[in-house]
């Protein structure tokens, strides 16, 4: 098939570059003409393991090409999938790259004919898909829908850091499609993954199954972060053995002759300084407000969110119950990412606690082992020291504060052991013990 992905993000190159590795001849789109040239020679813009590989070989073998033409793209083109971005701007949704990029559509399917699909990728509220990007489809081209035009919503249920393993291994796909001809199209260009498990469904379904699906795993973590605080008043508990004893149930962990079985989910029933990223924050954002629009408030949701607004504070507060004033106090800041995995900063806890400690005086050194370039940029101006290493920095500090659990940070266990340093554990990463002077949330 020949696929037209609009937009280069994270969701748009990752789909875009596993589809051609699947065997189809696929058209990148983006405004940013850089962009497009760093594509085009084979490189990818974001770090993502294994995208770079996959990028090269199918850029050589001429099945991924991008391009700044929208109209020479989407000529010929069987689907054209919208992966534009759907910031949060004062508290809702922005729709703007989705209503231009249809429009451009709108206008040059207008001059072809053959039966095209457009599929919305990008996370969109309720109704988006049919109201917004259809009505400028149909409005704008001379098409009809389920005759010569298909329209559908295909969320994406991509992770960063295991986004290209989890495109080629799907746990579902959701397919929201107008009419059945485009259904068959869609799952066509999937079927080569083999046995995965379609949901044939509505729009709107699969609009909200991304939300809902993003909103559950969030929910999870402002749980146990939640419950992380009442046990850091309450006193003489940890959080990470109460989380263990809930593990336990049957119901989460089932029981089997053979062992326990451990879903991924259980990894959310953990407390840390919130989530962050270029997901959970918006998509849950964006619910809140399009709930309290149409008069159906999300109580739950806004706790949740709450709750994580608040999170990483409680670092910053550890630090100055050890240290005291905080003023001159060297601190060492380990993890930029909003998670392993990945150079992503958006919406990383981080960019807080650094904040936060640099207005409260403190000297700060941080280290990530590949976010260090966004954070600079994100931070511009602040007085912060990087370093590429962290074991040797560690000890000329007065605490160290974990924010993202990279597996290298496991060797803080044997180089730090009983020396007079204070470690603030913000992920329940490192093995109290091994610490003289151990903080970590929950205890
Ligand atoms: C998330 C979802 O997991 C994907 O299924 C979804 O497709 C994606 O959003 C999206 O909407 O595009 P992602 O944001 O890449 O993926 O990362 P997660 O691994 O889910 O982590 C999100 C945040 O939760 C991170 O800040 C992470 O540190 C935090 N987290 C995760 C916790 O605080 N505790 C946990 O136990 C797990």
């Amino acid at each position: 098939m020949k696929i037209v992905v609009l937009g280069t993000g994270y969701v748009g190159l990752v789909t875009g570059v596993c589809l051609a590795e699947l065997g189809h001849h696929v058209v990148a789109v983006d405004v940013d003409v850089e962009k497009v040239a760093v594509l085009n020679s084979g490189k990818s813009p974001i770090y993502e393991p294994g995208l770079d590989a996959l990028l090269d070989k199918n850029v050589s073998v001429g099945r991924f090409v991008a391009t700044s033409d929208l109209e020479i793209a989407v000529i010929g083109a069987d689907i054209s999938i919208i992966a534009v971005g759907t910031p949060t701007r004062e508290g809702h949704i922005d729709l703007s790259s989705i209503r231009d990029v249809s429009t451009q559509l709108a206008s040059v399917l207008h001059q072809c004919s053959d039966f095209h699909v457009v599929c919305v990728k990008s996370t969109v509220l309720p109704g988006t898909t049919e109201n917004v990007v259809g009505t400028i489809l149909a409005h704008a081209s001379t098409r009809q829908l389920g005759i010569d035009l298909g329209l559908c919503m295909n969320p994406e249920f991509l992770a960063e850091g295991t986004a290209v393993q989890d495109f080629m291994n799907p746990d579902r796909i959701v397919i929201g499609a107008t009419d059945q001809k485009t259904f068959d199209l869609v799952s066509d260009m999937y079927s080569i993954l083999g046995r995965v498990d379609f949901v044939n469904t509505s729009p709107v379904t699969a609009e909200i199954s991304k939300y809902a699906a993003n909103s559950f795993l969030a929910t999870t973590i402002s749980f146990s972060n939640e419950i992380a605080n009442l046990c850091s008043v309450v006193g003489d508990v940890d959080v990470v053995d109460v989380m263990a004893a809930v593990r336990l149930d049957r119901r989460l962990t089932p029981l089997l002759p053979e062992g326990r079985i451990w879903p991924g989910l259980m990894s959310f029933l953990h407390p840390g300084v919130g989530f962050g990223g270029s997901c959970f924050p918006k998509d849950i954002r964006a619910l809140v407000a399009f709930g309290s629009d149409i008069k159906s408030p999300m109580p739950i949701l806004q706790a949740v969110l709450e709750t994580n607004d608040n999170q990483w504070l409680l670092t910053v507060k550890m630090l100055t119950e050890e240290l005291g004033e905080l003023r001159g106090k060297k601190i060492g800041v380990l993890g930029l990412a909003f998670k392993p995995g990945t150079s992503d900063i958006r919406m990383s806890p981080s960019i807080n606690i650094l904040r936060e400690l640099w207005a409260s005086g403190a000297n700060l050194i941080a280290h990530d082992p590949v976010a260090i370039s966004n954070m600079k940029l994100e931070l511009d101006g602040l007085p912060i020291e990087y370093s590429e290493t962290f074991n040797d920095f560690i000890f000329d500090c007065d605490a160290i504060v974990l924010v993202t659990a990279w597996p290298e940070y496991k060797e803080l266990e044997n180089l730090i052991c009983d020396r007079n340093i204070v470690v603030v554990d913000g992920r329940r990463f490192l093995d109290k013990d091994c610490f003289a002077r151990y903080r970590g949330i929950g205890i």
